[in-house]
């Protein structure tokens, strides 16, 4: 199975280098505009082969989309950071331009392949991808939501003392400080709900805390986080190309689902081969409900200032 990740910066670099290690694809193929970078990259992962044992082939390319050829996913971290002085508008613009002209070159070789969107804003440039390139809805998916329910679980374990591994939870909505809805409700420790062992403010807290949590590591590593975005890429990856049909929160084009239309926002979907196999129903009750109603207006309005580059 092949992967190519495009964009071989902080995030992609570290999603290739999990895919690897954990033997998720046979081929990694890493793409960036920037001359020798991906090249450099993959080398850097490949002497990692004989020390960590793993049997992955990665390669990294200079923007020769030619040796994307038939890869089975495609992940695009590709983009820029907001710099001082740029409106969100320009941002939106930038890099609503490379995700658009990335997703063409890519199905020029790989016409089946499905795409996993990464680049900020991720609800926007996913709904975007499906716009741009008329893909059916299944092959399009949105990565924030593996990543916030990671954070989200971070946070209960810390609360709740446990291991993070024992505890269950997901956080939908949009992948931003206030438009992601981490259920509180909804999470468990092995099973029994938080609630039993945390008081309101505890559980306002863990999720105040998981909603800024990439806010958090970006004022500490002056950029965005890595590790944890490329381990959520990569296990979404691996859901896909081993047709594991894990339910994972995922950015994806609602049609009439938890009451929204023409908006891809985070929801639970079950993930395998075909990409989206289905978005599941969680039964939200009517607070989470409105929030969720709250969140899609604020990605829709998002989703506007795309009108120039879909002209
Ligand atoms: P980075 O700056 O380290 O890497 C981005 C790479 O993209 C650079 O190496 C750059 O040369 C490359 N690039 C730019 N234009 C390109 C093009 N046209 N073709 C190919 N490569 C191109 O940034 P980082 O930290 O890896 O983040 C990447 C993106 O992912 C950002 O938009 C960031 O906000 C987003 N992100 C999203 C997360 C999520 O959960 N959805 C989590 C973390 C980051
Ligand atoms: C993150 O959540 C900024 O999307 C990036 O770390």
């Amino acid at each position: 199975m092949k992967v190519t990740i495009v964009g071989a910066g902080n995030v992609g670099a570290s999603c290739a280098d999990v895919i690897s290690y954990r033997g998720i694809a046979s081929e990694v193929v890493l793409l960036d505009i920037k001359e020798g970078f991906a090249e450099g990259k993959a080398m850097d992962i490949m002497q990692c082969a004989t020390t960590t044992g793993f049997n992955t082939q990665v390669s990294g390319v200079t923007n020769d989309y030619s040796k994307t050829v038939n890869s089975d996913v495609v992940v695009i971290t590709s983009g820029i950071p907001r710099k001082p002085g740029m409106t969100r508008e320009e941002l939106i613009g930038i890099n609503a331009g490379i995700v658009k002209s990335v997703a063409e070159n890519i199905l020029k070789f790989s016409p089946n392949t499905i795409i996993v969107v990464v680049s900020n804003p991720m609800d926007t440039m996913t709904y975007l991808t499906l716009k741009a390139t008329g893909l059916p809805k299944n092959r399009i998916i949105g990565m924030g939501g593996a990543l916030d329910s990671s954070r989200f679980k971070y946070y209960l374990s810390k609360a709740l003392n446990k291991p993070a591994n024992d505890v269950q939870g997901m956080v939908i909505g949009g992948h931003g400080d206030t438009t992601m809805i981490p259920l509180t409700r909804l999470a468990s420790y092995n099973g029994a709900p938080v609630a039993n062992y945390l008081s309101q403010e505890e559980l306002d807290k863990v999720a105040a805390d998981t909603m800024v949590g990439g806010a958090t590591l970006t004022g500490l590593l002056g950029t965005s986080a890595w590790y944890a975005p490329g381990a959520s890429v990569a296990y979404l990856v691996d859901s896909i190309l081993n047709n594991q049909n894990k339910m994972i929160a995922c950015s994806v084009l609602l049609e009439g689902e938890y009451g929204q239309s023409d908006i891809c926002l985070g929801v639970p979907c079950i993930i395998g081969k075909n990409g989206v196999e289905e978005i599941v129903d969680i039964k939200l009750n009517d607070a989470e409900k409105a929030t969720f109603a709250k969140s899609a207006d604020a990605v829709r309005a998002m989703n506007g200032d795309l009108k120039a580059v879909l002209a």
